[in-house]
């Protein structure tokens, strides 16, 4: 969902018209921020290169600069994978005046969210390595003995949440069954029931299909996070079991929503197949930079923001009179809402053991934004000039499936959720965080404010959506 990150607007289910809602502000916002001091990280290179990257568009995308911390004119050699990425380090290296130490506790006092080492350095190279604008392996040895304490809560908290293969619903318990000889009568009652489904409620669906349709993205996304990835494929450890079993249940969201698509015979399945195979080759940047403090967090977004948008399109389709569709939508919010309180609780217990580390975690994620898990999607054909993403957005936020103000909710819930305003005892670092991120609450809750008051101004345009064999769309620009 973050359009400045990579050239174009994520969830997995979800229409984050937040980011189209705030990313000229916030580009604006990042350039100035001479307050963001890479959220107090300890690690001196960190330090010195973070203002600089706290745009999005730092370093050109696809770049990977390592920085080698003993030399900081061999980091500015490393570092020119072009010219401009090396004028960019070297620049900010200079303006902080900082020289990077050989073993990474530089002049922090370690209550930092990158704590005083760098695991770079366990994974054979000298540095932080940049890609696309972050710091990747950033998460302390201390930090990750925290995740790696944490295996009896997986195993008896939070495990227990997802449920028995046996006992769970399947797609096939909503849809006609295919070996039945009643099969194409019950075909004949589902198109029948659809056609009360206008155009932008088929639109808003249908991003959520392909959304949900990405997941072999969202597996990937966790297996990059330190400390709690599936080493194997098959590891039995607690971390390693969760990623599996949250896959398998996330993998019947995509596959009801496409079959009922496709019996519906109200959208042009073969572009959305081309929607979904485009989405998954892009990929997605959540930008949580194999830190499972941040990764848990975006999650932990992620599903209240899929959960209310399910819910929505849940509550629509029976309103428009396809209650089958209803009962679908609703069955999938489900999921997503044991989802939620499994990544909320996994962090529950980051803020028990580190709250510091938490804390500025949270900011941290709350600063780069929750990008949507389909800010790249691309049909290949939507119109000149236009954004796939951020025209199924506007349709979101038109339908009232999921808007901006909800991205504040979920924001405002979380900070209540874990306490951040009124908690005490912290670190000066977090402290800061702290602050920032109520601010952040305040500033955004302004901007959506004045959005809303601004949206009924703006003209309507007519948007061809392939997804509905281009069938015009008159939808309110965001
Ligand atoms: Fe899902
Ligand atoms: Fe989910």
């Amino acid at each position: 969902m973050r359009i400045n990150q990579a050239g174009t607007p994520p969830s997995k289910s979800i229409s984050l018209v937040w980011n189209l809602l705030f990313s000229r502000w916030w580009t604006g916002h990042c350039r100035g921020d001479t307050e963001y001091r890479a959220f107090s990280m300890q690690l001196p290179l960190r330090r010195q290169i973070r203002p600089t990257l706290s745009h999005p568009a730092a370093l050109p995308c696809s770049q990977t600069v390592h920085l080698p911390r003993k030399s900081s004119r061999v980091a500015a050699q490393a570092a020119a994978v072009t010219e401009q990425a090396a004028r960019d380090v070297a620049a900010t290296q200079h303006s902080n005046g900082h020289q990077s130490t050989a073993n990474g506790t530089g002049n922090g006092n370690g209550n930092g969210y990158g704590g005083g080492h760098q695991t770079s350095a366990k994974h054979g190279r000298e540095g932080p390595i940049i890609l696309n604008g972050q710091i990747l392996h950033n998460i302390s040895s201390e930090r990750l003995d925290v995740i790696h304490s944490m295996d009896d809560v997986l195993e008896n908290n939070i495990l227990p949440i997802l449920k028995d293969t046996n006992k769970i619903w399947q797609p096939q318990d909503f849809l006609p069954d295919s070996s039945s000889d009643t099969f194409l009568d019950e075909v004949a009652e589902l198109r029948k029931r659809a056609e009360c489904l206008p155009d932008s409620y088929l639109v808003v669906l249908v991003g959520d299909m392909i959304t949900e349709e990405a997941l072999p993205t969202y597996m990937a996304m966790l297996n990059t996070l330190d400390g709690v990835r599936d080493e194997t494929g098959a590891a039995p450890t607690p971390w390693g079991r969760w990623t599996r079993q949250w896959t398998s249940e996330e993998n019947r969201h995509g596959d009801l929503m496409n079959k009922y698509c496709y019996l519906t015979g109200r959208v042009n399945m073969r572009a959305i197949e081309v929607t979904i195979q485009n989405l998954i080759t892009s990929g997605m940047d959540p930008k949580t930079e194999n830190n499972p403090y941040l990764g848990f967090i975006y999650t932990s977004f992620q599903e209240r923001a899929t959960k209310i948008s399910h819910g929505n399109t849940a509550s629509h389709a029976t309103q428009y009179g396809d209650k089958v569709l209803g009962k679908i939508c609703a069955a999938i919010a489900g999921d997503e809402a044991r989802h939620e309180k499994a990544y909320i609780k996994i962090v529950d217990e980051l803020f028990k053991r580190d709250p510091n580390g938490a804390v500025i975690a949270f900011n941290d994620m709350m600063k780069k934004q929750i990008v949507m898990p389909a800010h790249l999607m691309n049909d290949g054909q939507h119109g000149q000039g236009r954004n796939l993403f951020k025209d199924f957005s506007a349709v979101a936020q038109a339908t009232r499936t999921y808007t901006g103000q909800d991205y504040v909710n979920i924001m405002k819930f979380l900070i209540k959720h874990w306490d951040i305003e009124t908690r005490t005892g912290l670190s000066s670092e977090a402290q800061e965080a702290q602050e920032q991120v109520c601010n952040l609450l305040t500033r955004f809750q302004k901007l959506t404010d004045r959005q809303a008051r601004m949206a009924g101004k703006r003209k309507e345009e007519d948007i061809n959506f392939s997804w509905i064999f281009n069938r015009p769309l008159s939808v309110r620009p965001m």
